[in-house]
């Protein structure tokens, strides 16, 4: 990777000279204008800066990134065409690394922040940390456009989507700024084996990358990802995994968010959307009805003795698609295993005690802004379904019954693996959301959504 880590200092810092390169870099991460408009903007009541924020939203003249592949087309990836990704566009036929192991020597020591902030590992095992990061991504992993409803992490959820077996501390990396403390940035990596196409790799997932509000459009993501990168490239690791939004060099899938409401007078009262806003309360109300109880005989929560049963389940099932998992039992536990308001998992058990059928979904919550009458939102979002003796459009109707009854608001899933076969038949509407999946440091031919067999929570 050092001929990479070259080129990318030099493209990323241009041509100046040391004493203006110096100057700059310090200069990087501080806000712009004669006083500190920042101030201006905190000393303002909360509502205020809501309501400036959401105008801000809808006024926006800033730049975006691509959301779509024609805007990707003409976007000048200032970053990304310096990393080990395929190129936009790229007809790609054969399966291996961009950047062959041993090719590069790695870069030694951490990447240089402006000298106002530094870098930090976060211990998760510690409470006052965890709430540290709660509140950063709570804060500032926004969910919408509008700024009318906001992710709401908890402890126990980050200590799950962050604390994997064989997880690493240097991977739960954090920007800080040097004279306070304050925690600005994050970024974090967890170890997977996953199967792309043929080939078994050892990867790390990529997820809750996060730049403060006021530290935004300073290139701080570079940094963090390439500090992160660095770090599990260390431990010997060059390939990753991520998620996002956005369209990115370049898409291995692009899929969908599909949306089921639950709770549909209070999905309406919220104007959520994606509900289909021809209907009326009472017709939606009718429309989206369920069943009362669950009709699959032998469906019960998971237990920690099921892990086994699901791990077989999981590994016959998962092997149909070109990208999965390769779970070991112990993330079997620590994927599935129930964690309240974190992770659901219901089995099947068979007359003779074989589990047959499987079901997981992972919450999200969120907080609704200036709202009269409603103040938070549950979302349920399904993780993994296999089955083999219940069929996949019962099991997924008994699970909807289930999440309302746990009183979740919506039930969200993708359009990956075999969903699509339920996803229209259970009155799920698809979303505007994009989920498009990224390799790093590995080309193979893209997939459509139905061969992705694998979900990262956020
Ligand atoms: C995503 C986020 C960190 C980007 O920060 P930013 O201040 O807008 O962007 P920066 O100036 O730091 O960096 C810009 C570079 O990062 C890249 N980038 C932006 N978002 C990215 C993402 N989600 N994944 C990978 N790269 C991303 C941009 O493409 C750009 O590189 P380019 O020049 O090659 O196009 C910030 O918007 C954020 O915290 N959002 C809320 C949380 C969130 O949505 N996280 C991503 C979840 S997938």
């Amino acid at each position: 990777m050092s001929g990479i880590d070259k080129k990318l200092t030099d493209k990323e810092s241009g041509s100046l000279t040391k004493g203006k390169k110096k100057q700059k870099k310090e200069d990087a991460w501080r806000p712009v204008g004669p006083r500190d408009p920042f101030a201006m903007l905190d000393s303002l009541p909360e509502k205020k800066q809501q309501e400036i924020q959401k105008a801000l939203h809808l006024f926006s003249l800033g730049p975006t990134l691509p959301k779509t592949m024609q805007q990707a087309i003409r976007h000048n990836y200032r970053f990304w065409e310096t990393q080990p990704v395929p190129r936009l566009g790229d007809n790609i036929t054969t399966h291996g690394p961009i950047i062959a192991e041993g090719e590069g020597s790695f870069r030694k020591e951490p990447y240089s922040l402006p000298s106002d902030f530094c870098w930090d590992v976060l211990d998760l095992r510690s409470a006052p940390v965890l709430r540290e990061l709660c509140s950063l991504l709570n804060e500032n992993y926004m969910e919408d456009d509008d700024n009318t409803i906001r992710f709401d992490f908890s402890l126990e959820y980050i200590q799950w989507a962050l604390q994997p077996p064989n997880c690493l501390a240097q991977w739960h990396l954090g920007v800080r700024v040097e004279s306070n403390k304050k925690l600005v940035g994050f970024i974090a990596a967890v170890p997977a084996d996953l199967r792309i196409y043929e080939t078994e790799k050892r990867v790390v997932q990529v997820t809750f990358l996060c730049v403060h509000k006021k530290l935004r459009l300073k290139r701080m993501s570079p940094v963090l990802i390439q500090e992160l990168t660095r770090r599990v490239n260390q431990q010997g690791l060059c390939q990753a995994v991520y998620t996002a939004g956005i369209v990115l060099p370049t898409p291995l899938s692009s899929c969908r968010h599909w949306h089921r409401p639950l709770n549909t007078r209070k999905l309406m009262e919220l104007n959520y959307p994606g509900l289909r806003q021809s209907m009326n309360l009472q017709r939606a109300l009718k429309f989206n009805r369920l069943p009362e109880v669950t009709k699959t005989r032998g469906l019960r929560p998971m237990t920690k003795q099921d892990a086994p049963g699901i791990h077989s389940l999981l590994q016959t099932s998962l092997c149909n698609f070109h990208l999965s998992p390769l779970f070991s039992l112990q993330e079997v536990e620590h994927w599935l295993l129930p964690r309240e308001n974190v992770i659901d998992t219901y089995v099947v058990e068979g007359e003779d005690g074989m589990l047959t059928d499987v079901v997981s979904f992972y919450s999200n919550t969120f907080k609704v802004l200036n709202h009269p009458v409603h103040t938070g939102l549950r979302a349920a979002h399904l993780l993994y379904v296999a089955s083999t003796a219940t069929e996949l459009v019962d099991l997924m109707e008994d699970t909807l019954v289930i999440a309302k009854a746990k009183g979740f608001d919506i039930f969200s899933a993708l359009d990956v693996m075999d969903n699509k076969r339920f996803l229209e038949n259970l009155k799920f509407s698809i979303s505007d959301r994009n989920v498009h999946y990224y390799l790093y440091n590995w080309k193979c031919p893209n997939m459509s959504p139905d061969k992705v067999g694998l979900v990262l929570p956020i």
